[in-house]
């Protein structure tokens, strides 16, 4: 399996795949400090929510580097918030990306070590236990959400989920990953996700190169799909999920919400626990990243649109909580009452 990025021990930088060249080509962009991460998150080089906690992680792990020679340790850890706060504003939504920076600093305020060298080998330990149980947990999430799909489902997903969104395996597609593995003869309907295309581009290629069988659709044929009997369900990743369980994900999965609720079907969100947000109440209170007019308004960089047209560029949306039928975690399947039943995740229960 392709590698959405790798850390050079030797020589102590990031590779990231640069997702922005696939389909055609595979290229790794070399991140020799944090500046570099951040641009690459903001440009969706790297992009899923899990992948970007995963790539600052390591961006800070380059920020600690690079002060450490002349750093005492309160400088240091100075240094490294600032370079938290610059990586945590790249992408307002996925709340993976606060959480594995806020995971990497809580460490370093809870080790006694003075040596900004031991500090720097704490945050690398961090960086690489979150990018490690990311896959577990990927696994862990297949496991008990391919017990939710049939053998024979015809599987309708958006935008990208898989292992390209995260360090390996992917959420949605971790799933149909877990289904196939079981045995059971699943297929897979990629929806392009216009504006940038990760359906299209990263979906139908990761797929593909599996051998897993997926039909191509634009996001318009969703409905008519779903109308002729062709979709079983729905199986979407998310950037974060309100403790109520509204469910923020990619710009057009609520309409694939609205849709599979008119057809009966079933609709899944596959995310880790790191997704969920207890500190929000519901969906109305996640920040939405809207993004440049330019990718509504141009594709490859060719315009299609009349110069100086109003544009809107939402990167993602809500599905209000009482259409998704569950959500598949790496601590089991959490159905309606979200809000009791994913405190009782937390608290263990
Ligand atoms: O803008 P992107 O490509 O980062 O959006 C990605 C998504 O919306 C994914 O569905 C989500 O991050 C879950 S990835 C496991």
């Amino acid at each position: 399996m392709l590698e959405t990025m790798r850390w050079q021990a030797e020589e102590s930088f990031l590779e990231l795949l640069d997702q922005t060249a696939l389909p055609h080509e595979t290229r790794y962009l070399k991140c020799y400090d944090y500046s570099g991460v951040a641009a690459a998150i903001k440009r969706l080089a790297v992009r899923g929510a899990p992948a970007i906690g995963a790539a600052a992680a390591y961006g800070l792990v380059l920020a600690a580097k690079n002060i450490m020679a002349r750093s005492s340790r309160e400088d240091f850890i100075a240094g490294v918030e600032i370079a938290a706060r610059e990586l945590a504003a790249t992408r307002p939504t996925a709340v993976n990306l606060r959480w594995a920076l806020d995971r990497l600093i809580k460490r370093l305020y809870a080790v006694e070590a003075v040596d900004p060298g031991a500090l720097y080998d704490i945050l690398l330990g961090e960086a690489h236990a979150i990018y490690r149980e990311d896959v577990a947990d990927n696994r862990k999430m297949g496991c008990y959400g391919q017990e939710l799909i049939p053998d024979g489902a015809r599987i309708l997903t958006h935008c990208n989920a898989g292992a390209l969104a995260t360090a390996g395996y992917g959420t949605a597609l971790g799933v149909v990953r877990a289904a196939r593995e079981a045995g059971k003869a699943v297929s897979v309907y990629a929806g392009e996700t216009r504006p940038l295309l990760q359906g299209a581009r990263l979906t139908a290629w990761e797929l593909l190169r599996e051998g897993i069988p997926v039909t191509l659709i634009t996001d318009n044929m969703a409905g008519y799909l779903m109308a002729k009997g062709k979709v079983d369900l729905v199986i979407v990743g998310a950037d974060r999920i309100a403790a109520n369980g509204d469910v923020a994900n990619k710009i057009g999965t609520y309409s694939l919400a609205v849709l599979a609720e008119k057809h009966g079907l079933p609709f899944y969100v596959a995310a880790p626990v790191s997704t969920i947000d207890m500190s929000l109440t519901s969906g109305g209170e996640i920040p939405i990243e809207e993004r440049d007019p330019a990718e509504v308004t141009h594709m490859a960089g060719r315009p299609l649109a009349p110069a100086g047209v109003n544009v809107w560029n939402p990167a993602f949306d809500i599905t209000p909580h009482h259409m998704v039928t569950a959500i598949i975690t790496d601590r089991g399947i959490v159905r309606a009452t979200y809000r009791e039943n994913l405190m009782k995740i937390f608290a263990g229960g």
